[in-house]
């Protein structure tokens, strides 16, 4: 079986695309389930009384369950489609940190969060007075058990927590996170953006209050993301968006809105990208995640391997190689990782470069921006020989000017 044949880009384009971490490419199957919507099914969901919205309708809602079953949620209502794991994310913000935070509670995240599970909660803390405390990784790269329990107190409400960092590939403990922070009465946020392509997630036995993520770095299109929240929760909160269809009855000056999961759904949703979804689903599962972990880790194992041997590189590694995902930042010493990444572009080799929205985490490890490599299931040892070929061409031409 050759995975990289599912990917109709990766067959067109000679690269070596190693940007999976931003997005990632999607198989026919996703391509043909989002073209056979538009061919035969194409209408507003929940919109018209005739078939053909109906089935519309079907689709969309029977993705629903598709994902509460695999993120194995109790209620299918549990499951908002949303733009992005960034708008699932500012949505809880919004809709449950500026209702239940008060002055002087904690709201506590990690330093290796995206900037969109750290600013919303800036805007949180000042609006309502309350504290943003930080978590930091040690020298591995990791979030040790006593900075999780020196940060998360008795006055923590809420605990923002990446499942992998995004520039680091870091596996962050979140089931010990959970926990700890349940003793101490908070909630907890986890952004399973970077890990669900990856990893089997259980949102009942993470016990997650709430999990978000992003579509397209999963195989599905851009522009779909997904909230998860537990029904109790979702249930008390206002709505983020107001309009079409999260609405129950509109007067003149008042409105009651719609049960959930509408209530969150406000105005046409992106279907096809709903749609893409599931089938990216479907995809992933027809591999299944054991699969999908054994190639994954072969993969990271042998770039972590080669990388290593370059001795002109600086990588941001964790210790252990079992407690990183498919992520690797590294910089050739001296010289600025925008350069380098153009360099390995010339060479049919996709890596991002700079700060990975990631501007506290890159001032924490007092550099400004790193290369980063991120892999999935349709890499082969052939890219991380391409990426490794091209650092070293990279090298070889900046080594006269670079002061160490
Ligand atoms: N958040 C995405 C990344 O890390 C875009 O590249």
């Amino acid at each position: 079986m050759n995975i990289k044949d599912d990917f109709p880009i990766l067959k067109n384009r000679n690269i070596a695309y190693l940007d999976s971490g931003a997005t990632s490419q999607k198989p026919q199957a996703v391509i043909d389930a989002i073209s056979e919507f538009y061919k035969k099914c194409n209408a507003n969901p929940h919109r018209g009384a005739y078939a053909l919205s109906q089935e519309a309708t079907e689709v969309y809602e029977n993705t629903r369950t598709k994902i509460a079953e695999f993120i194995n949620a109790k209620h299918r209502e549990e499951i908002i489609f949303s733009k992005n794991a960034t708008e699932s994310l500012n949505l809880i913000a919004y809709s449950y940190g500026l209702e239940n935070i008060e002055k002087d509670d904690e709201i506590v995240i990690s330093i290796m969060e995206h900037h969109s599970n750290l600013v919303p909660w800036q805007k949180v803390a000042k609006t309502k007075q309350a504290k943003l405390n930080y978590m930091y990784i040690n020298e591995n790269f990791e979030l040790s058990d006593e900075e999780i329990e020196s940060k998360i107190t008795d006055k923590t409400k809420i605990v923002g927590i990446t499942h992998v960092s995004n520039v680091l590939g870091t596996i962050n403990n979140i089931e010990k996170i959970i926990k700890y922070a349940h003793k101490k009465g908070a909630l907890v946020i986890v952004d399973a953006s970077q890990s669900i392509p990856h990893m089997k997630i259980d949102v009942q036995a993470l016990d997650a209050d709430f999990l978000v993520f992003s579509g397209h770095k999963m195989l599905a299109p851009l522009g779909i993301g997904v909230l998860y929240g537990k029904k109790e929760l979702l249930d008390n909160m206002t709505p983020f968006l107001m309009g079409g269809d999260m609405i129950e009855y509109v007067y003149e000056q008042d409105t009651t809105f719609a049960s959930l999961p509408n209530k969150f759904e406000a105005g046409t949703q992106n279907v096809e990208g709903v749609i893409g979804l599931g089938a990216a689903i479907d995809y992933i599962e027809s591999l299944g995640y054991d699969k999908i972990e054994q190639i994954e880790r072969e993969i990271v194992h042998y770039a972590i391997e080669e990388l290593r041997k370059l001795n002109f590189l600086d990588l941001y590694l964790t210790k252990n190689n079992e407690n990183h995902s498919a992520v690797i930042s590294f910089n050739i010493k001296g010289v600025h990782p925008h350069d380098v990444a153009s360099i390995l572009d010339a060479e049919g080799v996709c890596v991002r470069s700079g700060n990975h929205c990631a501007q506290p985490l890159m001032r924490f490890l007092g550099i400004d921006s790193t290369c980063r490599a991120s892999f999935y299931i349709y890499n082969t040892k052939e890219d991380v020989d391409r990426l490794v070929e091209a650092l070293n061409k990279a090298y070889n031409m900046f080594k006269k000017y670079i002061k160490i």
